[in-house]
C-alpha cells in the first residue's frame, strides 16, 4: 500500500514537472510567445487538427484559435509545440527567410514518407543548385517549346479512353497528372509500368493524411510498404539508365529529361539521392494538380455563369483558322479567364495548405518571440480565406481576378504578392508554378470544347 502512495506521489510530482515545464515556458508574458493552448500532454492538439481535414470543413480548427488568440497563436500538433501563422505578412517574412532564420522542416511522418533527400527537406547549396535545376525543366520556354505538345497529347488521351457512362474525375485528373510527371522526369509513355506506379503512390499519398502509426494493418504503414515498393520501381529505372548512358557516350542521343539532368549533376548524386528527388517530384506534381483540376470542375458546375464564360473563352480558340485540335502556347497565353478559374480554385481550396518551418534561432514575428528550434506553420489557406483580405472570401467568385473588381479584396489589391500564395514563396517557391497552371488549362480547354 505504501508503496503504492510512494509511486503514485512520485507520478504526480513528475506530470507536474511536465506540465509546470511547458507551460512556464509557454507563459506568454516571460517569452512573448504567441498565445494558444497546448493541449493534452503528449498528444497535444495532433487529434483534433487531423479529425478536423477529414472532414468537409477544416476551418474551424484555425478559425477558432484566431478568434480566441490572434493571428498568430501557439498549438502543439505532430508532437511537437508549434505556431501557427494566419498573417499575410508575418507569412511572407516566413518564407523570405528561409535559411536564414528559418529551414524547412515537415513532421518525421512526412519526411519517412518523401525521403531524406528529396528537395523539400534539402537544405543548403544542395538544394540551391536543384531547385535551379527542377526550375530549369518547368519554366515557360521549357514547357512552351518542349513539354505543351505531350501535355496536350497525354490530357487528349485520356479524354479520348472516357466511356459513355461514368467517369470519376478525380480518378481521371490523378492519371493524366500522374504520366504527365512520369514523361517529364523519365521520358516514359503511360503503360502497365506508369499504371502500377501510380496504384502504389495511391497508398503513399494516403499516408500523408492519417495517424502516423506504422504497423502493416494502418493506413500509414501500408504507406511505408508502398514507398519502398516506388523506390525499388524508381532504383531499376536509374540503374538502367546508368548503364545505357555507358554503353552510349554520344550526348545527342541521351535522352533530354530531368532524369538525365540529375544523373549528369556535377557534384555527382548517388542513387538513392535521386530516387527521393523523384520520387517526392511525382507527389508535388500529382496530387496537387489533380485536384485543382477536379475542384475547378467542381465550382464550374456550381457556377453555370463562369462555365459559360470559360466555355466561351475556349471555344473562340477553336473556331480560330490554325486550330488543329491541339492548344498552341499563343493559345494558352489569351485565357485570362481561365486564369481567373484556376486562381480562384487555387484560392478556395488548394490542398497545400501552407508550410512548415523551424526557427534556427530565437525569432521576433510581430512583437512575438518564437524560440530557437520551435515548429512554424505558415497557413496560406487562413489568409486565403480571411474576409479582411477578399470580400465573401469563402465564396467561388472567378470574376474577383479581373481587374477593376470590387470583390477583388476589402483591404488591398487582389496582386498583392503577400496574399495570395498558393505555390509558397521565397527560395522554396514551387518549381511546378507555371507548369501545372498550363496542366489545367489544357485539361479544362478539352473539357469544355468536348464535353457537356
Ligand atoms: C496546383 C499545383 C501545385 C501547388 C498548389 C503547389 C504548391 C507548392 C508549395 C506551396 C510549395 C512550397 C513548399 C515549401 O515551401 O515548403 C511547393 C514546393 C514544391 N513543388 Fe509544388 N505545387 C504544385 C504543383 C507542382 C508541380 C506540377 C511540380 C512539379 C514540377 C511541383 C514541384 C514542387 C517541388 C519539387 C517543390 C519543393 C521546392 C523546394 O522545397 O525547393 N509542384 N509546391
Amino acid at each position: 500500500m505504501e508503496l503504492l502512495l510512494i509511486s503514485s506521489l512520485l507520478l504526480c510530482s513528475f506530470l507536474f514537472l511536465i506540465f509546470f515545464f511547458r507551460y512556464s515556458r509557454f507563459s506568454p508574458r516571460r517569452l512573448r510567445l504567441p498565445p494558444g493552448n497546448l493541449g493534452l500532454p503528449f498528444v497535444g492538439e495532433s487529434l483534433q487538427i487531423i479529425s478536423a481535414y477529414k472532414t468537409e470543413n477544416p476551418e474551424p480548427f484555425i478559425d477558432e484559435r484566431v478568434n480566441r488568440y490572434g493571428s498568430l497563436f501557439t498549438t502543439h500538433v505532430f508532437g511537437e509545440p508549434t505556431v501557427f501563422s494566419t498573417d499575410p505578412d508575418a507569412n511572407r517574412f516566413i518564407l523570405q527567410n528561409e535559411g536564414k532564420l528559418f529551414e524547412s522542416s515537415y513532421p518525421s511522418s512526412i519526411s519517412n514518407l518523401l525521403g531524406k533527400h528529396s528537395l523539400l527537406l534539402m537544405k543548403g547549396n544542395l538544394h540551391k543548385k536543384l531547385h535551379s535545376l527542377t526550375m530549369s525543366f518547368a519554366n515557360s520556354s521549357i514547357i512552351r517549346d518542349n513539354l505543351l505538345s505531350d501535355i496536350d497529347r497525354l490530357v487528349r488521351l485520356n479524354l479520348d479512353s472516357w466511356s459513355d457512362d461514368r467517369v470519376f474525375l478525380q480518378d481521371e485528373a490523378k492519371k493524366i497528372t500522374f504520366e504527365l510527371t512520369v514523361k517529364q522526369l523519365m521520358s516514359f509513355d503511360p503503360g502497365e509500368w506508369s499504371e502500377n506506379l501510380r496504384k502504389e503512390y495511391l497508398l503513399l499519398i494516403e499516408g500523408f493524411f492519417s495517424v502516423p502509426l506504422p504497423f502493416f494493418f494502418t493506413t500509414y504503414g501500408r504507406a511505408i510498404k508502398a514507398r519502398k515498393k516506388v523506390a525499388e520501381a524508381l532504383r531499376s529505372v536509374v540503374r538502367e539508365r546508368r548503364k545505357d548512358d555507358e554503353e552510349c557516350s554520344s550526348s545527342s542521343r541521351k535522352k533530354k529529361d530531368m532524369l538525365e539532368a540529375l544523373l549528369e549533376e556535377e557534384c555527382g548524386l548517388s542513387d538513392e539521392e535521386i530516387i527521393d528527388f523523384m520520387l517526392a517530384l511525382l507527389v508535388a506534381g500529382y496530387e496537387t494538380t489533380s485536384t485543382i483540376m477536379t475542384l475547378a470542375v467542381k465550382f464550374l458546375t456550381e457556377t453555370p455563369l463562369a462555365l459559360a464564360q470559360l466555355k466561351e473563352e475556349h471555344e473562340k480558340i477553336t473556331t480560330k483558322k490554325h486550330y488543329s485540335g491541339a492548344l498552341q502556347w499563343n493559345d494558352y497565353k489569351s485565357l485570362p479567364f481561365t486564369q481567373c478559374v484556376i486562381n480562384e480554385t487555387l484560392r478556395v481550396a488548394n490542398i497545400i495548405s501552407g508550410v512548415f518551418r523551424r526557427t534556427t534561432s530565437d525569432v521576433t514575428v510581430k512583437g512575438f518571440t518564437i524560440p530557437k528550434g520551435w515548429k512554424v506553420f505558415a497557413s496560406f489557406r487562413a489568409v486565403h480565406l480571411h474576409q479582411d483580405h477578399y470580400k465573401e472570401a469563402r465564396t467561388f467568385n472567378p470574376w474577383r481576378w479581373q481587374s477593376n473588381n470590387s470583390a477583388s479584396s476589402s483591404s488591398s489589391s487582389i496582386g498583392n504578392s503577400n496574399l495570395f500564395t498558393p505555390f509558397g514563396g521565397g527560395p522554396r517557391l514551387c518549381p511546378g508554378y507555371e507548369l501545372s497552371r498550363v496542366e489545367i488549362s489544357v485539361f479544362l480547354h478539352h473539357l469544355v470544347t468536348r464535353f457537356s
